[in-house]
C-alpha cells in the first residue's frame, strides 16, 4: 500500500517512523516532511492547504491513503474533500475538527452535555468586553476564538493586561475575530489524554505532561512544548474512568447529535483540580511532542489501526503497548519562541546512540545537498523510553552532548514532576 503523511513537523516524522514499521507500507510520501522523513520517506513539497493539487499528487501516484499530522487542513475540510474523491484518509470531517476550530463550538458542547470546564464569557465586540473585564475576578483567561498555532490565549493577572488582551484580539493579531472567550482561571496541574476513534467506538491512545513554557520552572513564553514524558503522573484508572464518563463520552455523543461520527485521534487537554478533571481545549489530532513520547511505546501495527478507524471496525483489533516510561526532550534554535535563525547547519547527528529504546524525530530540519539545516523554532526530538525517567534523562542528555549543538538551547528539567532532582 501506498501511504501520504500530511504535515512537517516531530509529530510527522514520529508517525512517518511507526508507519514504516507497518508490514503494510511499500512507499510512503511526506508532504511536506522534514530531513527526518526523508530517510524514510518521499518528501513532496506541496502545500498541506491546496487540496486540489494534494488531491493531483495521490492519484497520480495511485495513493489511495493519507494521514493528516496538523489541525489545519482537518480544521479546513480536507477529510471531506478527500472522500468525496474516493481517497481515505485517517482524521476527523469538518464538522468534528471544529472541536479544535472553534472553542466556542467547543464551549456549547460543554454547556450541553454538561462536561466540566472553566467557567466562560463570550462576547462579539471589544466595548461589552471591557464591561465585562471591569466586574471580572483576576487572573482571568481571555482567548481568540480561531486556530492560533497554540498563541492567543492570554492569562490575565490584571484590568490593564485584560484591556490589552481584548485590544490585540480584536486588531486581528490572531486573524479576523469575530468572537472572543473569557475563561475562568483553573489552578491544577495539566495533562493530555488521547483517544483514537472510528466514529462507533474509542480507544485509549496514551496520556502525557507537555511543557509548554520556554524556561525552566515551567516560566517564561508558551511554546508548542518543549518536551513531554508519558505516562502522565496524574493517570489512574480512576481518573481515567471520570475523563471517559463527564468528558470524553458526552462530547463523541455531542458530534454524533449533529449528524456525525468524530473519526481519528481525539486529544482532550485537561487540567485536574483535586482530582476532578476539567476540559481546557480540544485538539483533533496527536499532540507534538506527546506523539513523539508517546508513539515508541506502541506495538501494534499502525496501519492497521488507521484502516481499522477508517472501515470502522476499531472494536476487533488490540492496540499493545510497551511497559516503558518515555520522556522527549525538544532541542530548539536559540531565540524561540521569538525571532530565531534560520538555515544553520547541524553536525554531529552520526555520533548519537539510537536504538530501540533511543530514538531520535526532526522537526524544524531540511536536508540539502547531504547537509542537515534547521529551518525551524523546535528543531530536533530526543526521545529515550526506560523503566525510570531518571534513566531516560540521562541517555537523552548523553545525546544531547554528543550532538553539541551550539547553535540552540532545550530545557533541562523536562519531566521535573517525575524525576527526583
Ligand atoms: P489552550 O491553547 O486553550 O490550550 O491554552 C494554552 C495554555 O493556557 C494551556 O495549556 C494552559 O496552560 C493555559 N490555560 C488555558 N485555559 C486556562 C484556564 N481556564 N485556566 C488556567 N490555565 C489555562
Ligand atoms: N503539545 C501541544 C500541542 O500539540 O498542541
Amino acid at each position: 500500500m501506498k501511504i501520504a503523511i500530511l504535515g512537517s513537523g516531530g509529530r510527522e516524522h514520529a508517525l512517518t517512523f511507526s508507519i514504516s514499521k507497518s508490514t503494510k507500507v511499500e512507499k510512503i510520501y511526506c508532504i511536506p516532511g522534514n530531513a527526518g522523513t526523508s530517510e524514510l520517506a518521499e518528501n513532496v513539497s506541496l502545500n498541506i492547504n491546496d487540496f486540489k493539487t494534494i488531491y493531483d499528487f495521490l492519484k497520480k501516484n495511485n495513493v489511495n491513503f493519507v494521514v493528516v499530522g496538523p489541525e489545519d487542513p482537518l480544521v479546513n475540510g480536507i477529510v471531506d474533500y478527500l472522500e468525496k474523491l474516493n481517497i481515505k484518509v485517517f482524521g476527523p470531517n469538518k464538522v468534528a475538527s471544529q472541536l479544535e476550530g472553534s472553542k466556542i463550538f467547543t464551549k456549547k458542547i460543554c454547556k450541553k452535555y454538561n462536561i466540566p470546564t472553566a467557567e466562560f464569557g463570550i462576547f462579539e465586540n471589544a466595548e461589552d468586553s471591557y464591561k465585562y473585564i471591569d466586574k471580572a475576578k483576576h487572573p482571568l483567561v481571555i482567548k481568540a476564538d480561531n486556530l492560533a498555532a497554540g498563541k492567543g490565549v492570554y492569562i490575565c493577572k490584571e484590568k490593564a493586561e485584560s484591556y490589552l488582551a481584548v485590544k490585540e484580539i480584536f486588531d486581528g493579531k490572531f486573524g479576523t475575530a469575530k468572537n472572543i472567550l473569557f475563561e475562568e482561571f483553573l489552578e491544577g496541574e495539566e495533562m493530555s489524554y488521547f483517544i483514537i476513534s472510528d466514529g462507533k467506538t474509542f480507544k485509549y491512545f496514551g496520556s502525557a505532561q507537555d511543557h509548554k513554557r520556554v524556561g525552566e520552572g515551567d516560566t517564561g513564553k508558551n511554546t508548542g512544548g518543549m518536551g513531554a514524558y508519558s505516562p502522565s503522573r496524574l493517570f489512574s484508572e480512576e481518573l481515567e474512568q471520570k475523563i471517559l464518563k463527564k468528558i470524553i463520552k458526552p462530547t463523541l455523543k455531542g458530534i454524533n447529535d449533529l449528524g456525525t461520527k468524530y473519526k481519528g485521534f481525539l486529544y482532550a487537554g485537561l487540567m485536574i483540580v483535586k482530582d476532578e478533571p476539567f476540559l481546557i481545549e480540544y485538539n483533533v489530532r496527536m499532540g507534538d511532542p506527546e506523539c513523539q513520547t508517546i508513539l515508541p511505546t506502541l506495538e501494534t501495527d499502525i496501519v492497521k489501526i488507521f484502516e481499522s478507524c477508517i472501515d470502522e471496525k476499531l472494536s476487533e483489533i488490540e492496540i499493545k503497548w510497551i511497559n516503558k516510561n518515555s520522556l522527549c526532550v525538544v532541542l530548539c534554535s536559540n531565540g524561540y519562541p521569538e525571532k530565531y535563525e534560520k538555515n544553520l547547519i547541524i553536525n554531529n547527528l552520526e555520533k548519537l546512540n539510537l536504538d530501540k529504546n533511543n530514538y531520535l524525530f526532526h522537526a524544524g530540519t531540511e536536508k540539502r545537498d547531504d547537509k542537515i539545516y534547521a529551518v525551524g523554532g523546535r528543531v530536533l526530538n530526543f526521545v529515550c523510553l526506560s523503566e525510570i525517567y531518571s534513566k531516560a534523562k540521562i541517555n537523552i542528555q548523553e545525546n544531547l552532548k554528543k550532538l553539541n549543538w551550539e547553535k540552540g538551547f532545550y530545557r533541562k528539567d523536562i519531566g521535573y514532576k517525575v524525576i527526583d532532582k
